[in-house]
This record gives C-alpha cells, structure tokens and sequence, in this order.
C-alpha cells in the first residue's frame, strides 16, 4: 500500500491507474479506524480493482466547542489496518495541504435545507464542512465511486443530494451500520466512554429498535413515540439530543402514507455525542 500526503503524488498514481483503463473507488475517513470503516473499504474493493481512502480529520466540520483538538489521531494503527484490508492508496493530507489559505477564506459548498434538521440543527455549519471537503477530494482522487457508511444517514443523503446537483460523476454507495455484539454502531467517539456509560450505550440501538417495533405493530402517533423514547434515554443517562422518526430520502416529517421510514437519534453520554439510526419498512394499509 503506498502511503501520499501530497495532492501532487495522488495526482500522478491516480492518473496512471485510469490510463490503463482501472476504475477507482474511493473511502473518505477521518481515521482512527474500526470494523465498520473497514467495512466500506472492502465493499470498494469488491467494486472497483483500485482502492483509495484518505485520512483526515477536517477543521471545518467540526464547531468551536467540539473535540477537533483532542480527536484521536493513530495514524501509523490506521494505515497497518489499511494495507491488511487490501487497500492500494491511503491520502493522508496535512490541513496546509487541503487548507493552503485561512479558512474562512476558502470557498465552501453548501447544500441547502437537508442541513437544517438532525445533527445540522445542533451542529451548525458541520455539513458545509462536510460537503466542502468531500468536495475537494472528489476533485482530487477523480474516484468513480466512493462509499459512505449509513451510519451517519444524513451525511450519506447530503452527499448523495451535492452529487446529483453538482452532477459530479461520482457514484455514491451506501454501506449498512457495522455494530459491535450489544448493537453500540461502532464509533470513533465510542472511545470516549467509560467502562461504566459503555454499558449503558447500547440503550441508544434498543430504544430506536422499540420503537421500530411499535411503527410496525401500528403505532402512528410519531410525537407519542419520539417524546417516550427521549425519556427512556434520559432515565438511562443520556441527555438526549434528538429522537425523530423521518423519511430516509428527503428527511422531511412523515404525512402517513409512507411505508419506508427512519428513525434518527442523537444522544450525549459523558464525552461522546452518539448517533444512530434504524430503517423501518412499513407494509401499505
Ligand atoms: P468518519 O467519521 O471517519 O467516517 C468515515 C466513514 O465511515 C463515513 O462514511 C461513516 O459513515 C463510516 N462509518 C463510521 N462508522 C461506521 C459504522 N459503524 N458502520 C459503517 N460505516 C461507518 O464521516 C466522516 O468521517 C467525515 O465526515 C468525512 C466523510 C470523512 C468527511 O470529513
């Protein structure tokens, strides 16, 4: 596995694999990397005969009250990982490399609305980061498709959403949610618990399962429902963020007639912000 940090260098490999015709897929991270981001590694792998990540925890996601300074950095565990999991390129660019002016001069791109709900709403500006770094890598790897995790469904929709409105020849793949055996989605931000919230973090996946359940047993009253899981959270020990039931392709508020789905939670325990979601199929009345 060839390890670059320059744009120059992933330029020249790049260049060489389309030449001879390869097709590229492509796995943005922030490293500090799990089964789950492993996972999308070797989906790319079964799509495309050439693989690239990268690894960079990006300033511009991330609010001036969150944890950019202390986000784990193992660069050297991450690209060991890498190489065993068959991967070809890893990018691991300095914030001079992507960033080579100050920030807040750097053109952004923004994709309007699907931000304003879910995590947007209390991470504001995290998904201008987030569509403008995923963005520039695009520009750089030239992937031909690249592949997103459905943990973090609304970052998956918005970049799929960019895509199709910038008509970037990007195909975007989702990978299902990688869990650990008690159903916690795998997270870098799992780190941050102790041993004492670990246990009570799969409480997160169960009550999105409960009320998964009731969805399909009929229940309809989607406030009833989002109001009782807030407090069971909050009698776990969580300090609940959002608990909403949505549709998955536009994330609006379901009329009632839907009959596919999601169900998003974000909650804090100590440290961590953790998030989560479940697919609910309905069948039609
Ligand atoms: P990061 O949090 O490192 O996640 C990188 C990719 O791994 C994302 O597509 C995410 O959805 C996926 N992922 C994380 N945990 C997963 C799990 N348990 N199962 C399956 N996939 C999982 O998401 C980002 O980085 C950044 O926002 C990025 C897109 C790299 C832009 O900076």
């Amino acid at each position: 596995m060839q390890i670059v940090h320059s744009i120059a260098e992933l330029r020249t490999q790049v260049t060489a694999w389309k030449r001879a015709g390869e097709r590229v897929a492509f796995v943005p991270t922030m490293g500090n990397l799990h089964r789950g981001h492993l996972q999308l590694v070797a989906r790319a792998r079964e799509l495309a005969p050439r693989t690239v990540a990268s690894i960079f925890v990006n300033p511009l996601q991330f609010g001036p009250n969150e944890d950019y300074a202390g986000y784990p950095r193992t660069l050297d565990e991450d690209s060991r990982h890498l190489a065993a999991a068959g991967l070809d390129l890893l990018f691991a660019p300095s914030v001079a490399e992507m960033y080579p002016r100050p920030l807040a001069t750097m053109t952004q791109v923004t994709v309007p609305e699907l931000p304003a709900v879910l995590c947007g709403a209390s991470r504001l500006g995290h998904f201008d980061g987030v569509t403008t770094v995923v963005s520039k890598l695009f520009n750089m790897v030239q992937p031909d498709l690249a592949v997103f995790g459905e943990k973090d469904w609304q970052q998956l929709v918005i970049i799929r959403r960019m895509a199709a409105d910038l008509d970037l020849p990007v195909n975007i793949v989702g990978v299902p949610t990688v869990r650990e055996a008690d159903g916690l989605a795998l997270s870098s931000r799992n780190g941050y618990l102790s041993a004492e919230q670990r246990a009570i973090a799969p409480t997160l996946h169960r009550t999105l399962q409960a009320a998964a359940q009731r969805l399909r047993a009929g229940e309809r009253d989607y406030a009833a429902l989002e109001t009782q899981a807030q407090t069971n959270l909050a009698a776990a020990g969580f300090q609940p963020d959002y608990f909403e039931i949505r549709r998955p392709d536009d994330l609006c508020r379901p009329g009632g007639a839907e009959t596919e789905l999601r169900i998003f939670a974000a909650a804090r325990l100590g440290r961590a912000r953790l998030i989560d979601n479940l697919p609910v199929h309905l069948d039609p009345r």
